[in-house]
């Protein structure tokens, strides 16, 4: 199976990281469009645009079976578009996992951290009202903007990024929440920091098993084995730490190479 796999950036990774643990016999072409990042603060009609272009990319460079929107913000913005536009394509999107969260909480207050596109869009309105009609549940949803960037810059453990965080996180820690849903695919690279604000009282959530999981069941509908070698090959639009790359990637699983490329023309 060939997947292609995009976000804005490194966040992604995460979300092929949980890939790896799936997945088996497998190329994964992965886009960091950093060129364009952060998305979280732009436009839908931009997101969208984006979306587009590299899926577009995917299919014409790498003839790619299925499409991993591996970022909430796009997501949000773009994948109805891409299901009507290309309705033979295994098409997965991330939505911050409310669900789970909800189903999980014993205090029943959960914290969603996302970026602020994701939280305005409809898809996230719509989501969390109809859930929360299930069972009675504080919500205390929080933006992030600059998150993204700090993590672009490296800056996972930085006092700047930690004093973001500690700012965004009291209230979710005065007022007992117990589970946080990271709603942002860069976000689990700051986990540990969430962690210890929320003095390690806290569940966080991410879907990155979840979205493998659906790859696989959708994978094997259309003849997929699950056998053999995964390959990653890294494609960015714009600058990237490669040494974020390599850190991540030490946590992948039965892989058999990766390669990383830039080209700013795609
Ligand atoms: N990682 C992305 C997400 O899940 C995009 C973040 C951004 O570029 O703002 O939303």
């Amino acid at each position: 199976m060939k997947i292609g796999v995009f976000d804005s950036g490194l966040g992604g990774l995460t979300v092929v990281q949980a890939m790896t643990q799936v997945i088996k016999g497998a190329q994964i072409f992965y886009v960091a469009d950093t060129k364009n990042a952060p998305y979280g603060e732009k436009t839908p009609e931009q997101i969208l645009q984006y979306s587009l272009n590299i899926t577009q990319y995917l299919i014409n460079t790498h003839n790619i079976d299925a499409l991993i929107l591996a970022c909430n913000t796009a997501t949000s913005s773009a994948i109805k578009h891409l299901r009507e536009t290309y309705p033979s394509l295994i098409i997965i999107g991330t939505e911050p996992g409310i669900k789970p969260a909800i189903e999980q909480t014993s205090t029943r207050k959960i914290g969603v951290l996302a970026t602020p596109a994701t939280l305005q869009g409809d898809k996230y309105q719509k989501l969390a009202q109809t859930l929360s009609l299930q069972k009675s549940v504080d919500i205390y949803e929080q933006a992030c903007p600059g998150l993204v960037e700090q993590i672009e810059k490296g800056e996972m453990d930085s006092e700047e990024t930690k004093a973001l965080l500690e700012k965004w996180l009291r209230p979710m820690r005065e007022n007992n929440v117990d589970t946080i849903v990271l709603g942002c695919t860069h976000y689990p690279l700051v986990s540990q920091s969430i962690e210890h604000i929320m003095d390690c009282n806290v569940s966080l959530i991410h879907t990155g098993e979840a979205i493998s999981k659906h790859l696989l069941t959708l994978g094997s509908q259309k003849g997929h084995l699950n056998e053999g070698d995964v390959v990653v090959h890294i494609h960015t639009t714009g600058k990237i730490q490669i040494e974020i790359i390599e850190t991540i990637i030490d946590t992948y699983e039965n892989i058999h190479s990766i390669e990383v490329e830039h080209n700013s023309d795609s």
